[in-house]
């Protein structure tokens, strides 16, 4: 029988391989640390035990010097990240607000249980207050509300909006916000949905 392991027994087993090991290597804890969650965790659906691989972004942000991150290495991060976004190749950045409303109310996509054919959502409100209609929202990122009316709609706007979303670490190098367009969680048409939700002079962000 399969078993399924807790995230406070696999806290504890790494703890307990930290405190055994104090002669170890940053390095070599780190590995081991690894190779235990990957023996922890079993595959699901489309939950991939690759989502446990970490790309250069990630390895560089959960460094424990990234809580004092360099300006070198924040730059770095930040120009990587910005040379990987894919601008629409129409052009157009702004796609159907109602739409965008759906896809920032919903925190459907990438879980195991969830199809993988159907389109994720994007769950925006789950760390920002996008409109006053909707008071259910999480404070871990800055309030949106009022985002166009404030910022304007200027083509530099646009760009910056829609690349945030696409890959919020080309400006804030180990932000939290989950990275859109550069893991596939948004397709391009979503990413535009979004864009005029927060743009859109009829938007309710901007009422
Ligand atoms: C897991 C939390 C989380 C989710 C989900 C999330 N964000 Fe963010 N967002 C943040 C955090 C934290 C910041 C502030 C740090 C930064 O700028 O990266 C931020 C910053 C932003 C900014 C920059 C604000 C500014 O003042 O320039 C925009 C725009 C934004 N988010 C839009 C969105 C949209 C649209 C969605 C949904 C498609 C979304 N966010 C989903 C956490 C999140």
């Amino acid at each position: 029988m399969k078993t399924r392991t807790s995230a406070t027994a696999i806290f504890v087993g790494i703890a307990a391989i930290a405190a055994g090991c104090a002669s170890m290597s940053d390095q070599e804890a780190s590995q081991k640390a690894l190779e235990l969650m990957k023996t922890s965790f079993s595959e699901r659906g489309q939950a991939k035990l690759d989502r446990l691989d970490q790309d250069e972004t990630q390895k560089l942000c959960s460094k424990p010097p990234a809580l004092e991150l360099s300006k070198e290495v924040a730059t770095r991060i930040e120009k990587a990240n910005l040379d990987s976004i894919r601008y629409p190749a129409d052009g157009m950045l702004l796609g159907d607000w109602k739409s965008g409303e759906r896809i920032a109310q919903s925190g459907i996509g990438k879980q195991f249980s969830d199809d993988p054919k159907l389109p994720s959502g994007a769950n925006c409100y789950a760390c920002h207050q996008l409109s006053k209609a909707e008071i259910s929202y999480g404070t871990i990122g800055p309030s949106l509300y009022n985002y166009g009316k404030l910022r304007g709609t200027s083509e530099p706007i646009q760009r910056y909006t829609y690349g945030k979303v696409y890959n919020s670490q080309a400006f804030t190098a180990c932000s939290n916000m989950p990275r859109f367009g550069h893991n596939a969680i948004l397709t391009e048409q979503q990413m535009k949905d979004v864009t005029a939700l927060l743009l859109d002079p009829n938007s309710p962000v901007n009422q």
